[in-house]
């Protein structure tokens, strides 16, 4: 039986060979990424990428849980976590247990993730100590988007570093057993980096971090746009495309169903 990463072994990757995360909110997706991963993110990027929102502020729990029991059941050998969305754990400590319980009873998963550095530290101890495994995400944090007015690459101006790397430090001393650092210039993800224990996984944060994870669909090219972080290792949207366009085209023809498609 093959056994799935757990967390100690991603946590003892700090500064040894990279990790590689990947997005995945299906069973099938999640299924050829497991051959691959370290870990996989259930991402509340969900919310946009699958369900046309704008932000993911508006994603629910039981969406989260939905995707997440999708994964866990097309996996076998990666790390599956699965994000907590906002409004589920900023509240209080308790609130943060009460709902990451659910997520793990439900789904299976093995750590939940969420957003925040020094505001987030109690709760991240709360939970270590309870038995969830953490993994914080600083930097940008898409779950603020409306308090940043927008998404804002982090670190552009050198005066805010001291808060960042703060902010890293308190997730690792809390007790996090890996940090995503999102949307931050080289400079300071390469300090942070270097200044904590536990493995930073970068997104659009360069290649100086512990380990990478990008939004699957985005690296697929399923996307009309993808950022200047994401790099497109394959070109999905357009093959899709052209299978539906020669669908239509046969269905219209008669060509489809042929033949061999058919019962006689
Ligand atoms: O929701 C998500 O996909 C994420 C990654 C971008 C880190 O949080
Ligand atoms: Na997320």
């Amino acid at each position: 039986t093959v056994r799935r990463m757990t967390v100690p072994q991603i946590a003892n990757r700090k500064g040894g060979e990279p990790i590689v995360s990947l997005t995945s909110y299906h069973a099938h997706t999640a299924g050829i990424v497991d051959k691959y991963a370290d870990f996989i993110l259930v991402g509340d990027s969900l919310g946009m990428v699958m369900h046309g929102m704008e932000t993911t502020v508006g994603v629910p729990l039981d969406l989260m849980i939905m995707h997440g029991k999708a994964v866990v059941r097309g996996t076998k050998r990666a790390l599956i976590v699965v994000d907590m969305p906002f409004g589920t754990y900023e509240e209080s400590p308790n609130v943060a247990f009460r709902n990451a319980a659910k997520i793990m009873k439900e789904t299976g998963c093995g750590a939940v993730k969420l957003e925040g550095g020094a505001r987030m530290a109690e709760t991240i101890h709360f939970l270590t100590e309870r038995g969830v495994p953490v993994m914080a995400h600083t930097g940008l944090t898409p779950q603020s988007s409306h308090v940043m007015g927008g998404f804002k690459t982090q670190g552009r101006d050198e005066d805010t570093w001291p808060a960042h790397e703060a902010d890293a430090k308190a997730v690792s001393d809390a007790g996090a057993f890996a940090v995503v650092l999102e949307g931050m210039v080289e400079p300071l993800a390469a300090r942070i980096t270097k200044q904590i224990d536990i493995p930073t996984i970068g997104i659009g944060a360069s290649a100086d971090c512990d380990g990478q994870i990008l939004v699957l669909e985005d690296m697929l090219g399923l996307n009309p746009w993808t950022p200047k972080f994401v790099k497109v290792y394959g070109q999905l949207g357009p093959m899709i495309e052209d299978a539906v366009k020669s669908y239509a085209e046969e269905v219209k023809t008669r060509d489809f169903p042929g033949p061999d498609q058919t019962y006689t």
